[in-house]
């Protein structure tokens, strides 16, 4: 996750006095310069190297106190088209790192699950405790993570917290690609004067949030000592939900455009509305959004203003 998540996770990390920070990805998905800022840290460590294998992940392990999670395959559409990959990095990965966080004695184990879990559970806002039936192998993988760390924390007395994100953007999200998510995409169309396309009709709402929510999310999952805090998944997001058309929206209004989305096929496996209710995780890690969706989009749009402009 070296684009998205990761940098400011590693800002918070030191922030928090962490006496080393080791990453491991194998930069199938995140870019290798969004890690220059920390190449001249003592206490930072990077290995390129794959969750899939799982003396990697043994030796990515070893002395640490924390574990953070967050590498797989994102996208629905990637994982209908590649179950397999999925699979693979979302699931055994995932799997291999739980072995390898419980053999080196790790004191906590944070990982990211997602919304999509909640499949086609029509309920609104989505509470935990209620989910539908999985609509894709992405949802699939990321259940299943949630079903390992169960057993691990009943069987090994693991220290587990998951964090079921909802649609995460931010500054470095790539916009190339087959699976490059809406926000980037509209960002990189209003910026280039490109067709943004929507999904559908745009009336399908999502919680969009902005990544230093969820790096709060994942800060507090570490030093929370609420002793029912463990062993639970939580829903992070904004707490609030937009139609995909008014993101649009409110995205040319930021970059001061007249744009209009073109409208096409609805995907399958997408979810028609996803608002979280977010009071479990305001309970127990005490966490609280900061950043509201158009103070998110404005720091987003001018970073990928001044990268990506042309
Ligand atoms: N961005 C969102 O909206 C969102 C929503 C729900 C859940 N999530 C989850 O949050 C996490 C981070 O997502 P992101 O948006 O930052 O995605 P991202 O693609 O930016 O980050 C994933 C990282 O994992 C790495 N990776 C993939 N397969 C790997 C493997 N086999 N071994 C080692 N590294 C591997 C990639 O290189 C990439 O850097 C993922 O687990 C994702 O499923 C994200």
């Amino acid at each position: 996750m070296v684009q998205v998540l990761l940098v400011l996770i590693l800002w918070n990390t030191f922030k928090n006095n962490a006496e080393k920070v080791r990453v491991l990805d194998n930069l199938s998905n995140g870019f290798i310069k969004n890690l220059e800022p920390f190449k001249s840290n003592p206490a930072f460590e990077f290995i390129e190297g794959d969750i899939t294998n799982l003396q990697t992940c043994m030796d990515a392990c070893q002395n640490i106190h924390y574990v953070l999670h967050q590498a797989a395959l994102g996208s629905v559409p990637r994982s209908i088209a590649f179950p397999l990959h999925t699979h693979a990095a979302n699931a055994t990965g995932f799997l291999n790192m739980m072995v390898a966080a419980r053999d080196a004695g790790v004191q906590r184990f944070v990982y990211a699950s997602s919304s999509s879990v909640y499949g086609d559970q029509p309920d609104s806002p989505k509470v935990e405790s209620r989910i539908g039936k999985a609509l894709s192998p992405y949802a699939v993988s990321k259940y299943t993570n949630e079903l390992y760390a169960g057993v691990f924390a009943l069987n090994y007395g693991m220290k587990v917290i998951g964090l079921r994100y909802f649609n995460v953007f931010g500054p470095r999200q790539d916009p190339n690609g087959p699976y490059a998510a809406a926000i980037p995409l509209f960002m990189d169309a209003l910026l280039n004067n490109k067709t943004a396309f929507i999904n559908g009709n745009g009336e399908q709402t999502r919680d969009f949030t902005f990544v230093q929510n969820a790096v709060q999310a994942n800060i507090r999952a570490c030093f929370t000592d609420h002793p029912e805090s463990f062993n639970k998944v939580y829903n992070v997001a904004l707490g609030d939900s937009i139609s995909v058309k008014n993101l649009f929206a409110m995205l040319a209004k930021i970059a001061g455009k007249e744009a209009q989305p073109s409208f096409r096929e609805e995907r399958p496996g997408d979810v028609k509305n996803s608002l979280a209710d977010i009071s479990l995780a305001r309970t127990f890690l005490g966490y609280e959004p900061q950043v509201k969706l158009n103070e998110g989009l404005e720091i987003t749009f001018n970073w990928f203003k001044s990268t990506f402009s042309k």
